[in-house]
């Protein structure tokens, strides 16, 4: 009797090791590892750190270049991104992507540009942190456009960075113009 029950928790321990290393495995489309992922690169780029090695880390991890694309999505919606700012909802538009589509037609008053100036940093590292990510994740078939679209968002991200710390409206509208041509350039040839 004694050594049976030895045996069932000795199976139960197996079973939950596998589940265990199955979670760590992470399923397809893990969305929750790509932005965990995302923002941990995208502190150590505010804390100018080398990233390299963490985004071909991650770059290996996701299945999809999505993945971490949606990360820009608007923070509503069943793919929710990341959002602009701390809290949901704030920050209008509340998405990456409309922000910078948004910010690069219209410059934000400079009211704005003083309330926003820590999100949008924060946002221009994220930025950085998907671009280091894509780089390090080409098109197998077209892999030489793919880097250096990748390569002018990642290199016009510190700019956004530098004009949300001015809290300076024109080169906030300027760098995130920058940085749309690049989204755009690289939608275009390769979605
Ligand atoms: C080097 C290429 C490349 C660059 C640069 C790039 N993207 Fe993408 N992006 C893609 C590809 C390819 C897809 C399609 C993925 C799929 O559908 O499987 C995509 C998909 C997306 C999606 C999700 C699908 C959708 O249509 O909503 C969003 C959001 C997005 N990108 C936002 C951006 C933004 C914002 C930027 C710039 C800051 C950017 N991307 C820069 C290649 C790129």
């Amino acid at each position: 009797m004694r050594s049976t029950g030895r045996m069932l928790v000795g199976l139960g321990l197996l079973a939950g090791g596998v589940g265990f290393f199955l979670a760590g495995m992470g399923r397809a489309g893990d969305d929750k590892a790509a932005k965990e992922g995302i923002l941990k690169i995208a502190d150590a780029i505010a804390k100018g750190e080398a990233v390299g090695d963490h985004a071909k880390a991650l770059a290996k991890k996701i299945e999809e270049i999505d993945e971490v694309m949606n990360l820009m999505r608007p923070r509503k919606g069943t793919k929710g991104g990341l959002g602009v700012g701390s809290k949901p909802g704030a920050i209008q538009p509340d998405g990456i992507e409309l922000k910078l589509v948004q910010m690069g037609r219209d410059a934000p008053s400079a009211t704005a540009a003083a309330k926003q100036a820590e999100a949008l940093e924060k946002m221009a590292h994220v930025i950085a942190a998907i671009a280091e990510v894509t780089m390090a994740r080409p098109d197998k078939k077209k892999p030489k456009n793919w880097i250096k679209y990748a390569k002018e968002m990642r290199d016009a991200a510190p700019k956004l960075a530098e004009a949300a710390k001015n809290k300076a409206p024109a080169s906030l509208q300027k760098a995130a113009a920058a940085i749309n041509a690049a989204c755009i350039s690289c939608h275009t040839e390769y979605k």
